[in-house]
């Protein structure tokens, strides 16, 4: 029996009608499929000017009480949690409802005798084991904000977002594994701790078994703790609004913002889409790749699966470890029949070779998935073909960490699909097409920047700590919308394609970076003067980084460009992580700019696409011999 309610197009068609006649009667009717201590007074209040959003306002609502004790009695046997270690030969770990139910419990005491309380914000920097998925649950059973920072980012990245968000505990493990390597966890917290006033405890999982330095009165393991705690913690009762997770993103300008997520509405919005998206069978198992340090791992391993009752699986390891058939073997060994990964993982499977793939089954799966980027042609082609086997339909997801959920994508086998198009909105979601003086496009067969002009109870509600520069990012742009930063395209059917970013953010396999952000990293290398970053097509990513940097000293003999490339990839490294490193570093002599000083990025972009057809007039530039040596230079 399947979980959603929308099962043919028409049903679909409808929903979307009421959806936006009566959107407030329709999201009511969505949320009431939820457990409410208190029903919410006022469905929802907003404006988009300041902007100003609230959903299910005076509503008391836990959403651990609905992700686990709503479906004790039914489903209290069934798994919950599925996870794969990144060895192969590691056991692996089943955890039924009732059994995820008892260590959220415990976890949620033990944060809470380490003197952690409602509204408190407890930093999460962990890989891919269990006790991530607990820990996010065991912080919003009692009120206490998570905000979960990708194990990949550096102890500097990671200081950053601890200290905007004043954290004032973090959860980490000894070390972590990926693939062949190990990374020391637990060091990288203490170097980012020394800049970090506000955290007063460190709590770390012995996944590794490594001797790791443990600073007294701070740091302490989690199984000395769980023993201490009772096994029962009732489900805090929170305000709708209240605030469920902040999640850092990069955006086209200054640093990452901690996008805000409220309680009643994400649930509700994630709960809904997920239900009517996958389309799941109550025995079915569902497998997404992403990692929770990302926003499709909150909403769509942790928080969707299991508000809707199902089997979640969660994957410590990574694509190609130890081969590249690593991924169709988990699917065949669990028996997996719903996968939901990212273009860049299709891309780099498919280069491996159909050997690997054609090696195993794949015959539990059902529906398959995308999300993160645009999914080009050939990927989506391979994906149906040797993955789905012709038989599974394609849901090309598109949606934001700022929007918490899905907003553009098929529902599968009951709304169209059309190869790279993420097809039509949800219900519940009005996009538009602005031109660029942002008046809308009607009709179809039209392109323009993809809006949205009305709230749906996932969008967010603030960045953490400066709601200005959320009403400026988001909502400035194009008065009464909210701004997307993505370029579309609507076909003669109405069916949406997400064309890719149209302001300075890079999507290299599916994480974003601002241009600014990777800009700044590499100026902070005291060898460079300026650089211009920007991103060029990549095979295999998505979108590749192109550097271009100014040296102080570009004549000094005693400097390689190797190594003084390898110097910025180091200060990238510090700075961020090795996810941001450059594919390309051109050392130039000067950067095209205009009279005014302004960075010409349009025509190094060119560049780094190699399409010198139409630069463009760069008479007017201030230094136009420039721009031919950039592209004799050119890697
Ligand atoms: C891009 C990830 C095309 C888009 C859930 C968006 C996509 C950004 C798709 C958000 C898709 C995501 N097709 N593009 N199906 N899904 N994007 O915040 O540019 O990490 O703005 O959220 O990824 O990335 P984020």
């Amino acid at each position: 029996m399947k979980s959603s309610e929308l099962r043919s197009f028409e049903d679909y068609q409808k929903a979307y009608e009421l959806s936006v006649k009566e959107p407030e009667i329709f999201w009511e009717e969505q949320a009431m499929k939820l457990k409410w201590i208190k029903k919410w007074d006022k469905t929802l209040q907003w404006n988009f000017d300041e902007p100003h959003i609230k959903w299910f306002e005076g509503g008391k609502f836990n959403i651990t009480e609905n992700c686990l004790d709503r479906h004790l009695e039914k489903r209290g046997n069934k798994i919950a949690l599925i996870w794969e270690p990144n060895d192969p030969k590691e056991r692996f770990l089943r955890l039924t409802y009732k059994e995820l139910y008892d260590k959220v419990c415990q976890m949620a005491n033990v944060l809470k005798r380490n003197g952690i309380s409602k509204g408190d914000v407890v930093c999460i920097y962990m890989p891919m084991i269990p006790e991530l998925a607990i820990s996010v649950l065991a912080c919003a059973r009692i009120g206490a904000i998570h905000s979960v920072v990708f194990a990949g980012f550096s102890a500097s990245a990671l200081a950053g977002r601890i200290q905007d968000a004043k954290a004032k505990l973090i959860l980490t493990s000894d070390g972590l594994n990926r693939g062949a390597k190990q990374i020391p966890t637990k060091r990288i917290v203490d170097e980012a701790l020394e800049h970090c006033p506000s955290v007063q405890k460190v709590i770390v999982v012995d996944r590794l078994g490594w001797a790791v330095d443990m600073i007294e009165g701070r740091d302490v393991y989690l199984h000395n703790e769980l023993p201490m705690v009772d096994k029962h913690c009732p489900p805090e009762p929170m305000d709708a609004e209240d605030t469920l997770f902040i999640l850092y993103t990069s955006g086209s300008t200054g640093k990452p913002k901690g996008v805000v997520h409220t309680i009643g509405g994400y649930a509700v919005f994630v709960d809904y889409t997920f239900r009517n998206v996958f389309q799941m069978d109550e025995s079915d198992i569902y497998w997404c790749t992403a990692d929770i340090g990302w926003v499709t791992g909150h909403s769509y391993i942790v928080y969707g699966p299991l508000l809707a009752g199902a089997t979640t699986t969660m994957f410590e390891g990574i694509p190609t470890y130890p081969d590249p058939g690593r991924f169709w073997q988990v699917i065949d060994k669990y028996g997996i029949t719903h996968f939901y990964t990212a273009p860049t993982a299709i891309r780099s499977l498919m280069a491996a070779g159909e050997d690997h793939v054609l090696s195993y089954s794949l015959d539990s799966l059902k529906v398959i998935g995308s999300v993160g980027e645009p999914i080009n042609e050939e990927a989506w082609h391979w994906y149906n073909i040797h993955v789905g086997k012709e038989k599974c339909p394609i849901v090309d997801t598109w949606w934001q960490t700022e929007t918490a959920g899905i907003m553009i994508s098929s529902l599968a086998g009951v709304t169209p699909t059309k190869p790279t198009y993420a097809a039509y909105p949800l219900p519940g979601v009005q996009p538009v097409l602005l031109d660029g003086e942002g008046n809308e496009l009607h009709g179809n067969n039209v392109e323009g920047y993809l809006c949205i002009k009305y709230p749906w109870p996932g969008i967010l509600r603030t960045t953490y700590g400066d709601h200005d520069r959320c009403r400026q990012t988001y909502f400035s742009n194009y008065k009464g919308y909210y701004f997307t930063g993505d370029g579309a395209k609507r076909d003669e059917n109405g069916l949406y394609r997400i064309i890719g970013r149209v302001d300075d953010v890079i999507n290299v396999s599916g994480h974003r970076f601002g241009t600014a952000e990777i800009e700044n990293a590499i100026n902070i290398n005291k060898k460079v003067v300026e650089s211009a970053v920007v991103g060029y097509p990549h095979d295999i990513k998505g979108q590749g980084i192109y550097a271009f940097v100014i040296l102080w000293n570009e004549n000094d003999e005693n400097e390689s460009p190797e190594r003084v490339r390898s110097e910025i990839n180091e200060t990238i490294t510090a700075e961020i992580g090795k996810i941001a490193k450059p594919d390309k570093i051109q050392i130039v002599r000067g950067l095209p700019k205009t009279r005014s000083g302004k960075i010409m990025r349009r025509i190094l972009r060119k560049i780094a696409e190699n399409d010198l057809s139409n630069l463009g007039d760069i008479s007017t530039l201030l230094d136009p011999t420039v721009v031919e040596e950039i592209i004799e230079g050119r890697i």
